[in-house]
C-alpha cells in the first residue's frame, strides 16, 4: 500500500487553476523528487498534500484511505510534514522556540526532549546556537532550523521545497547527509529540487510536473535517457 497517494489533484489559487491533474505514489522508505520549471505547480502540490490549499478535484490518499478533508493539524498527526519554501521562521524567536513550534500537538509534544535531542545529534551546530534568534543565523543553519522543525513533529513522510535556495554549497553537502541519514532511519522524502543533478543524485525516482499537470517519472536512468526529459522540464512540451 502506498504511504502517499494523490489521484487527478486539481488545485486553484482563487481564479487560477494552478494544478490540473497531479499524480503520484510514494511507497513507505522511498526517496522521491518533485522536478519541473519555475510555476509549474510544485509548490501548489505540496500544499495541497500538507492542506494548505483545498483539492478542487481529485483525491489525496494516506494509507490508503482520503484525506483530503484532514486539515493540516490532522495531516500532522498522519505523519505529513512540510519544511516550506523560503523556510518561513520565526525570526526572533530563539533557535530552540523554533524548534519546539514543530511539536506543537499532543503526541509529538510527550517527545519533545527527545525529537530536540534528534535534532541537535543530526545538526550539532543547532545545539551550540539554540538560545540565539533564528534570524541570526546563516541561511544553511536557517534551513537546518526549518528542517529540524519538521522533524519535531516525529513525520513519516518528510516534503521538503527547494531546500538548498540561499545554503552555502559546502553546507549544501551537509544538510544533504543529514537528509539521507533520516530517509535510512525510515522516513519517506518527497524533494522538490531546482538543480536536477543535485536531485537526481538523491532520489530513488522522480515526477516531472508541467503546467500542473504530472507528465513523466522514472528512475534517474529513465529519465535521463527520455528524450522528452529537457522539454518537460522546461515546460516547453
Ligand atoms: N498563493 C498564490 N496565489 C496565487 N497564485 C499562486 C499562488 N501560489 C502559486 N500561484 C501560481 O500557481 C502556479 C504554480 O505555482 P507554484 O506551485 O508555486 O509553482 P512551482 O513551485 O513549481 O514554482 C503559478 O502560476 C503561480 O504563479
Ligand atoms: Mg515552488
Amino acid at each position: 500500500m502506498n504511504l502517499l497517494k494523490v489521484s487527478d489533484l486539481e488545485v486553484s489559487h482563487g481564479p487560477l487553476q494552478a494544478l490540473w491533474g497531479v499524480d503520484l505514489a510514494i511507497a513507505t522508505g522511498e526517496k522521491v523528487g518533485l522536478l519541473g520549471a519555475n510555476g509549474a505547480g510544485k509548490s501548489t502540490t505540496l500544499g495541497a498534500i500538507i492542506g494548505h490549499y483545498p483539492a478542487k478535484a481529485g483525491r489525496i490518499e494516506l494509507d490508503g484511505s482520503d484525506a483530503s478533508t484532514l486539515d493540516v493539524s490532522q495531516r500532522v498527526m498522519r505523519g505529513l510534514a512540510l519544511v516550506p519554501e523560503g523556510r518561513r521562521l520565526f525570526v526572533e524567536m530563539s533557535v530552540r522556540e523554533n524548534l519546539e513550534m514543530g511539536a506543537y500537538l499532543a503526541a509529538p509534544r510527550k517527545k519533545l526532549s527527545r525529537s530536540l535531542d534528534r535534532v541537535f545529534d543530526l545538526f550539532p551546530i543547532l545545539k551550540e546556537k539554540q538560545r540565539q534568534p533564528a534570524g541570526t543565523l546563516s541561511g544553511g543553519q536557517q534551513q537546518m532550523v526549518a528542517i529540524g522543525r519538521a522533524l519535531m513533529s516525529c513525520p513519516r513522510l518528510l516534503l521538503l521545497d527547494e531546500p538548498f535556495i540561499g545554503v552555502a554549497p559546502l553546507i549544501i553537502k551537509d544538510v544533504m547527509n543529514v537528509l539521507t541519514q533520516i530517509a535510512a532511519e525510515g522516513i519517506t522524502i518527497v524533494l522538490v529540487e531546482q538543480n536536477i543533478h543535485r536531485a537526481l543524485e538523491f532520489v530513488d525516482r522522480a515526477y516531472v510536473i508541467e503546467n500542473g499537470r504530472t507528465v513523466l517519472d522514472g528512475t534517474r536512468d529513465q529519465l535521463l535517457n527520455d528524450k522528452s526529459f529537457g522539454s518537460k522540464l522546461l515546460g516547453l512540451d
